[in-house]
């Protein structure tokens, strides 16, 4: 979708549609108000007949208003009058956008970020409003036939005149976090026959080229030389060879420690002989969003050109059942020198990730970032709407949940206490790779600060948000918008 702003007054917007905001008190926004008037109260009409109750989300269609230019109007309904918080605006421009695209118009304007949201700016407005709009228009229909045609090609943003470097700024920042979400939803659907840790490697090596980042991909010959036997019995299972992407985007200052992202880049899950039951399995293709979210964060940060050092690792395996897999009570040594017994071989992620971490150490980071479809457990306890986070330093897990919350990505914080630490034991080996049912996400998590012990690590556990479930399963681009956020908040952007 292409996005631009238009600086019009809302009754000489040309095209197809214009969308601006009623309340459920029936009061109007600034820009209903003026169409209002130039259309001798068709609005205020509409609105008094009761055809938009106003709830958050609500629209309605008028056409052939006379005195305006545009060829339709699209009501959307705000809520209660006042501040808006920021998932409400979301959910307000993701209505208006998702209503507009249904139409047979090329070009369509939303007049929505005159909305008060409370702690923002226009900027702010501006920026989600594109990232919320390409989000709400995302359809994945490369394996159709018979697509369906979108007509919508430009959608303008109206806005003030004011600060106009700032909000060509945050124009800007929207269309590359649409993009970056957009790049990582797109491999989160792609099907796992497809999307192998081959092709993960390539749209690497594609983005790395697009954007001049470095990358590196190991094979399975450099990763045994690095003693990775974590991440290589995982990949033992499988006739696809497993891979490690280092990607590197580094525009920060030169001695500046770099910010490390770690990818679970599980291309299907089917469990291994620990095997899933079928319901549900073709799901366990997206257990490699968290893989996918570091490229599209990468993709952000480069198009942004963002004075950051930012390095990506991505392990990417699948996890099968074969003659060769690993078995339950099989033992396998980590880079880091510690022994795994492998008491399920479903907990897979944690085998790749403990060994990748190891390998992030060497680039000195400022801080390691993991993102994981960890544990079923995590969906359990906090559903589809905030990331578990874990951590060992409570500064950089602050940073990311505000960054959450500014971005509305949220992740919610639970205790990794050294009490959850003791319940992984092992009578054969240094760490057992399940330690019970309790506390799955923490117990994971705890796995993973054995192995991060030397730096300032966070873990966010994407298993509940990554995707979609049901009639409009997909993936949902997350956490892209959250760490995004928190490189903007570093650079100071
Ligand atoms: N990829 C799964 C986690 C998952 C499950 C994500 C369902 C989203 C939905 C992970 O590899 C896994 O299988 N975890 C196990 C761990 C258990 C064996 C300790 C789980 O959560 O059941
Ligand atoms: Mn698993
Ligand atoms: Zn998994």
């Amino acid at each position: 979708m292409q996005f631009e702003l238009t600086r019009l007054p809302v009754t000489e917007q040309p095209g197809g549609c214009v969308a601006v905001g009623v309340f459920a008190s029936h009061a109007l926004a600034p820009s209903a108000k003026l169409l209002d008037k130039a259309s001798d109260g068709a609005i205020t009409a509409a609105v008094k007949a009761g055809d938009i109750a106003g709830k958050v989300g609500d629209t309605l269609l008028l056409r052939g208003l006379p005195g305006i230019a545009a060829e339709r109007v699209l009501l959307v309904g705000c809520g209660k009058a006042g501040e808006l918080n920021e998932g409400a605006y979301q959910r307000i421009v993701a209505a208006a956008a998702a209503a507009v695209g249904k139409l047979h118009a090329a070009e369509a304007a939303l007049y929505l970020t005159e909305l008060a949201v409370t702690g923002h700016d226009e900027a702010w407005r501006v920026r989600t409003a594109v990232a919320a709009a390409d989000h709400a228009l995302y359809r994945f229909t490369e394996y159709k036939r018979e697509p369906g045609r979108r007509h919508l090609k430009t959608l303008a943003i109206g806005c003030g005149g004011k600060q106009a470097k700032a909000l060509d700024a945050a124009l800007r920042q929207g269309q590359a976090i649409a993009a970056g979400v957009k790049l990582t939803r797109d491999l989160g659907n792609q099907p796992a026959n497809v999307c192998t840790p081959t092709y993960l490697a390539e749209q690497a090596q594609a983005l790395a080229k697009a954007h001049g980042l470095d990358i590196e991909v190991l094979d399975e010959p450099q990763m045994r030389e690095l003693g990775m036997g974590a991440l290589l019995a995982v990949a033992r299972g499988s006739r696809q060879p497993p891979k490690l992407i280092v990607l590197k985007h580094l525009r920060g200052k030169a001695k500046a420690a770099p910010v490390v992202l770690v990818g679970k880049g599980v291309t299907f899950d089917s469990g291994g002989i620990s095997i899933k039951p079928g319901a549900g399995m073709d799901e366990m293709k997206f257990d490699m969003c968290g893989a996918a979210s570091v490229l599209g964060t990468l993709k952000v940060a480069a198009e942004l050109d963002l004075p950051i050092n930012l390095i990506g690792v991505i392990p990417a395996s699948e996890n099968l059942p074969d003659g060769n897999a690993i078995k339950p009570g099989d033992i396998v040594k980590t880079m880091a020198g510690k022994t795994v017994e492998i008491l399920n071989t479903d907990a897979e992620g944690r085998l790749l990730l403990c060994d990748a971490l190891t390998y992030a150490e060497r680039f000195k980071p400022d801080a390691i970032v993991d993102i994981a479809t960890l544990t079923g457990a995590c969906v359990v306890s906090l559903g589809n709407h905030a990331h578990g986070l874990l951590g060992n330093d409570q500064k950089l897990i602050d940073a990311l949940l505000a960054a959450g919350r500014t971005a509305h990505d949220r992740a919610w914080q639970l205790p990794l206490w050294d009490d959850y630490k003791e319940q992984l034991k092992s009578p054969f080996a240094d760490l057992p790779n399940v330690a019970g049912r309790e506390a799955g996400t923490i117990t994971a998590a705890a796995f993973l600060s054995a192995f991060t012990e030397k730096q300032r690590w966070a873990h966010l556990d994407i298993a509940g948000t990554a995707w979609k479930s049901g009639k409009d399963k997909s993936a949902t681009g997350r956490p892209v918008g959250l760490l995004v956020q928190y490189l903007l908040d570093r650079v100071g952007g």
